[in-house]
């Protein structure tokens, strides 16, 4: 399919099924087991609805949104997800995510199970561009420091540690074309752990996959920096909310949350108004995971056009929603929008 007939996220992915082997595509889409938190990723956002308010000038809207995330400045609220073997969707991997967020400003997060190593992929890098590195937990700790310092001689500003694969997740549709992996072993990741690999770098170490209110309250008073909500895109355990819901959930429960710490979620966002949802309830910002997986197919400008298809999605979102000045959806003025969205949140 030619990119200009691709116009919105999802097609992306249909258009990568008829272009890719079986194999590739299906380890690029797979759920665990019967995939009800993949799919419910997907339709939980429908079941959150907008209340949109008229009669609100939104001629000066700026649909560009720059955000801060650990401080670094990028153009939009949303960013790429870690997502393993780039390898599967393009003969040149990763090359085409960590151009694109380049060109258009925004944060690519490598995964550790990146096709190309993490030296590769920062010789594509642009002269300051920001990424931070995903990492798992390896019990060797001499392995974890070398990882940690190469992360930092790449450029990488924080270390993304991802704490909810304790065990490999049970894909059954990638297991099918023998493309899940078959370890049954388990890995033990604790809050004294954590204290302890702040001690291996002086990166800022976000932690991804948390999933309670509980969990996101630990993480404040172990003074972690940013949490990132998330259940792997529904590919570890079958069950687990979405963090749309885990998102509510902190607002229900303990909202200073997200005035002590930044926080970042991903899981089933396809369209601009998941991503308007997100910040409402005050997240900071959005990973997108499977999307552009699916656009690197098409390489540096599949991407591209898959972020600036999402940027215009926001100020087009923003504008009918009434919501005059996208710059105000930040960390510090949240709360007017989550009152406006929350009512409807039901
Ligand atoms: C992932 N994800 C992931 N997460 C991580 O921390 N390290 C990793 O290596 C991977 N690898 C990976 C591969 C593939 C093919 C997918 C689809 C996902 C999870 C990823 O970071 C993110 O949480 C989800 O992809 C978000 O959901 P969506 O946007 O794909 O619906």
């Amino acid at each position: 399919a030619p990119l200009e007939s691709l116009v919105g996220l999802p097609d992306f992915e249909e258009a990568a099924r008829r272009r890719l082997p079986v194999a590739n595509y299906t380890y690029y889409r797979n759920g665990a087991a019967g995939e009800w938190s993949y799919r419910n990723n997907l339709e939980v956002f429908n079941r959150y609805a907008i209340r949109p308010r008229m009669m609100i000038d939104v001629t000066n809207l700026d649909a560009s949104f720059p955000t801060t995330i650990l401080g670094h400045n990028f153009s939009a609220p949303f960013f790429i997800a870690p997502c393993a073997r780039g390898d599967y969707g393009n003969i040149d991997a990763e090359k085409g995510l960590v151009e694109a967020a380049a060109a258009e400003d925004i944060l690519y997060i490598p995964s550790l199970s990146a096709f190309l190593s993490i030296e590769q992929i920062a010789a594509y890098k642009a002269k300051d561009q920001v990424t931070f590195q995903q990492a798992y937990l390896n019990s060797n700790d001499t392995a974890t420091k070398e990882l940690f310092a190469r992360a930092k001689a790449s450029g990488a500003k924080a270390i993304v540690f991802s704490v909810d694969s304790a065990a490999n997740g049970n894909r059954q549709r990638a297991a099918r074309y023998s493309v899940s992996s078959t370890d049954t072993s388990y890995t033990l990741i604790t809050w004294e752990f954590y204290e302890h690999l702040k001690t291996l770098t002086d990166l800022p170490i976000v932690l991804k996959g948390i999933q309670t209110v509980e969990d996101a309250r630990l993480a404040v008073e172990h003074g972690v920096p940013a949490i990132y909500l998330s259940n792997h895109g529904g590919r570890q355990i079958d069950g687990a909310r979405s963090p749309l819901e885990v998102a509510i959930e902190i607002n229900q429960r303990d909202p200073d949350i997200f005035k002590q710490i930044e926080v970042y979620a991903d899981g089933g966002v396809r369209y601009g108004a998941d991503v308007v949802k997100m910040l409402a309830l005050g997240v900071r910002a959005v990973g997108i995971g499977r999307p552009f997986m699916f656009a690197n197919v098409w390489g540096t400008e599949g991407v591209t056009r898959a972020i600036q298809l999402l940027k215009t999605e926001i100020g087009l979102d923003a504008a009918n929603m009434g919501v005059a000045d996208l710059k105000k959806i930040d960390q510090s003025t949240y709360t007017g929008l989550v009152r406006k969205l929350v009512l409807v949140f039901k």
